[in-house]
């Protein structure tokens, strides 16, 4: 058996609230919180990167033993601060990771993540006893008062693979799929999003009816299987138009639990908005957060991967017995409380404000809004530096 052994996320301490934005947009605020799902969003402060964030949800769930088991370190972004060195380098140390480890950044859109549970699961069948951190860590930006700026957020996932997880044991069946399209990309020399939204939804609707039929025919799963199934999340509803046709031909009380436990594993993303790469496991821990052991022991959980460009990919995995000790409900839920609620001309002042690109040093502080464990304190002569709060 091979999965996830622990678990955990990270999300910026500032965000706005979306009744709050639809009011200054002049946009019915229904529209926001009902039509796409979304409650708050995540703003990261310049201080908040891909690196600090992987980092700042990695360092909660790993001990000495861990730190001296992990060979292979993989963060999925589409969103890193470097062409060349990966953000996993980075990470690696700022963990204080033994040091034959081997640390790589991958990407494709928001299914960067689960090409990094992969081959995280293959390394560890192919070196028992050994372990991989696998993170997805991203900022998702569309840009102020554009279509998309309602589904921006921040944060990042980290999860320890191992033998004999404590979490999640994965299955060995998966399907994946490829086409080459545009429903969202953003080319080198932009810092925002190009998304032709309605194509996108029709496109992840697409690869997930077209993968788990292929899925079906290759495992002889049905639906009926499963207790629960998450989905990578752009904004909460988007999951629920892929869920809704495959349900149709289903009893009531199959898509009755399904619906419901999709509704939980929402939660976090109504509260945080888009991670990227990380937003289908936000979702495991949402619903793993929210079922109350309602979920038990053996319960199959359907994923669906998706990353726009695109390749999408359906796979599951089972609930280990004992599962639920192994959370962190409460300091998720406290992450969330504790939040800086920012007024909307903070946030679009935080929008703004760009990293230093010039030769020098340039120390950055955003102490009022970032209290994060791990943060970007300076840039000197374009090498990132990052600190760690004491
Ligand atoms: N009250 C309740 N619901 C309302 C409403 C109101 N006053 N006004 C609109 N809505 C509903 C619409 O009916 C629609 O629901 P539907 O999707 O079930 O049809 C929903 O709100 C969105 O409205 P729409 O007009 O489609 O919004 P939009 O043109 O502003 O675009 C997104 C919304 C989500 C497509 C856009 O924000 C986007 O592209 N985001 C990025 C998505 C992404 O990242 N995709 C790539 C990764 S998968």
């Amino acid at each position: 058996m091979i999965g996830i052994d622990k678990m955990n996320f990270f999300t910026p301490n500032t965000y706005i609230d979306l009744v709050t934005l639809a009011n200054k947009r002049g946009v019915d605020p229904n529209k926001f919180t009902i039509g796409i799902g979304q409650s708050k969003m995540a703003v990261p402060t310049i201080t908040q990167d891909t690196v600090s964030m992987g980092a700042n949800a990695a360092f909660p769930i790993l001990d000495k033993e861990d730190l001296e088991t992990i060979d292979l370190i993989v963060v999925g972004t589409e969103t890193g601060i470097d062409e060349s060195k990966s953000s996993a380098a980075f990470i690696h140390q700022l963990l204080n990771i033994h040091p034959f480890a081997k640390s790589v950044e991958v990407k494709q859109a928001c299914y960067g993540a689960t090409a990094g549970l992969m081959m995280a699961k293959d390394y560890i069948k192919a070196h028992p006893g050994r372990k991989a951190l696998v993170i997805g860590s991203d900022i998702s930006r569309y840009g102020l008062n554009t279509s998309g700026e309602v589904t921006q957020g921040a944060g990042a996932i980290a999860l320890l693979i191992s033998e004999n997880p404590r979490i999640l044991a994965l299955d060995d069946t998966s399907v994946a799929m490829t086409e080459s399209i545009f429903d969202f990309w953003r080319p080198n020399y932009r810092d925002t999003a190009i998304v032709d939204g309605k194509y996108s939804n029709e496109a992840y609707v697409n690869f997930f009816t077209t993968i788990w039929e292929e899925y079906k025919n290759r495992t002889n799963h049905s639906l009926s299987d499963f207790s629960a199934f998450c989905f990578h999340l752009p904004y909460s509803k988007m999951g629920r138009k892929a869920l809704l046709p495959v349900l149709e031909n289903e009893s009531e009380e199959l898509a009755t639990k399904l619906l419901k436990n999709y509704d939980l594993s929402t939660d976090y993303t109504k509260n945080i908005g888009n991670i990227y790469t990380g937003s289908l496991y936000l979702s495991l821990m949402s619903l793993l957060d929210h079922s109350d052991n309602t979920l038990k022991e053996n319960d199959l959980i359907g994923f669906f991967s998706y990353g726009s460009g695109a390749v999408g990919e359906i796979f599951s995995g089972r609930l280990v017995p004992g599962y639920e000790n192994f959370l962190m409900k409460e300091e998720h839920i406290a992450m969330l409380d504790e939040r800086y609620d920012l007024s909307i001309e903070e946030y679009e002042a935080i929008f703004n404000k760009e990293l230093p690109k010039t030769d020098g040093t340039h120390p950055l502080s955003e102490a009022k809004y970032d209290k994060s464990l791990f943060y970007l304190s300076s840039i000197t002569d374009h090498q990132r530096h990052y600190s760690q709060r004491q």
